[in-house]
């Protein structure tokens, strides 16, 4: 590595403590725990109850990473929070973070690329940490779905859950260690797969231009598969390939918690071990741009990731975005 790049130097994670169960969900739709296990691998999912928000997780999920990483908010340059369902469209949630803090210090922004925003983030960090090793910087992945989901459509609330992760990065002072490489990809054309209309300036929440359904995530479930499949494959094998690497180089695989199918798909295109795969989705279901900061943390924490492992991230999400990072923890 020619100049100093990112390490993450702590990681913190906080989930609401309401769970539901797929036994729940049979009861609110027509479902069964049979189809949820077997198509995507969820069991439950953890919800906000009243009182408890996307900056509220962010803001436990922060306090965590930066007690671990021994860094006190003030010092900290910037927070990034990927997210798609901020509290407010405006002010963003990092800066509800940054005053709940009180890092007065930071310059705060949040970063719309659906379940991808995680990676997109760090990568941006790392760009900072280049050009200036002594930042300090707060990478967040929140999200609120259960307010987004229409309830009465089984195709989608099966699937989503809210939670946070975030991760404190500053220049890595070890040359073998950190941020090795982010790719980062978009294709607007297939936007129309996975949306959620309502509420944006063109169509704002009291008109009644747009039918009821259109104010809650919506998505053509299969197709996004397919494409997720094929594009979570090539942008891994792309970050080993340009570095020099090959599948067996890798410690710990952290792929967005979408599908366990998803997930098995990508295992045996790389051929990687089962205890090589980071997976945690049977317990908090789809969370979007924290799904990859909330596995980190409980990777970390449960000693599957230790320093000097390669760890290979990728996220595919509504857009389509599609990302990897590759870090030498
Ligand atoms: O985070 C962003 C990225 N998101 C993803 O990567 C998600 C990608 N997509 C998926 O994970 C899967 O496509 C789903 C889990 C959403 C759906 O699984 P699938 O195997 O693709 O099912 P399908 O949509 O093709 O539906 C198969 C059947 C349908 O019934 P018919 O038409 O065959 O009679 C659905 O109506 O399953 C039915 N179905 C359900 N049945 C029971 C759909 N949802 C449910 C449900 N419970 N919750």
């Amino acid at each position: 590595m020619k100049s100093a790049s990112a390490l993450i130097v702590g990681t913190g994670s906080a989930l609401p403590s309401k769970v539901i169960t797929n036994q729940d969900l049979e009861k609110i739709v027509d479902t069964s725990d049979e189809w949820i296990t077997q198509r995507t691998g969820i069991k439950e999912r953890r919800i906000v109850a009243p009182g408890e928000s996307n900056s509220g997780l962010a803001v436990k999920a922060s306090r965590l990473a930066l007690e671990r990483a021994q860094i006190a908010p003030e010092e900290l340059d910037l927070i990034i929070v990927a997210t798609l369902t901020p509290d407010y469209l405006m002010p963003s949630v990092a800066v509800l973070v940054q005053k709940e803090l009180g890092a007065h210090k930071a310059g705060a922004f949040d970063l719309s690329a659906t379940c991808s925003g995680f990676i997109y983030a760090l990568t941006i960090a790392d760009k900072f940490i280049r050009t200036d090793p002594q930042l300090k910087i707060l990478v967040i992945g929140s999200e609120v779905l259960s307010n987004k989901v229409n309830w009465q459509d089984r195709t989608t609330c099966v699937l989503f859950g809210d939670g946070a992760g975030a991760v404190v990065v500053t220049g890595s002072k070890e040359p073998n260690r950190g941020f090795i490489s982010g790719h980062l990809y978009a294709d607007g054309n297939l936007w129309h797969l996975l949306t959620l209309k309502g509420c944006g300036s063109l169509y704002p929440p009291c008109g009644d231009h747009l039918p009821p359904e259109e104010y809650y995530i919506r998505m053509q479930g299969r197709e996004v598969f397919k494409n997720a499949v094929r594009a979570m494959e090539a942008v891994a094998l792309e970050a080993l390939q340009t570095n020099g690497l090959t599948p067996e180089d890798v410690d710990l695989l952290v792929p967005h918690q979408a599908n366990m199918r998803i997930i098995e798909h990508l295992r045996e295109r790389l051929a990687l071990p089962l205890e090589k795969v980071y997976v945690n989705l049977q317990k908090y279901g789809n969370t979007s741009a924290a799904s990859i900061p909330i596995a980190l943390d409980e990777a970390v924490t449960t000693g599957k990731l230790r320093p000097g492992d390669l760890v290979l991230m990728i996220a595919f999400g509504g857009g389509f975005t599609w990302a990897s990072a590759l870090i030498r923890w």
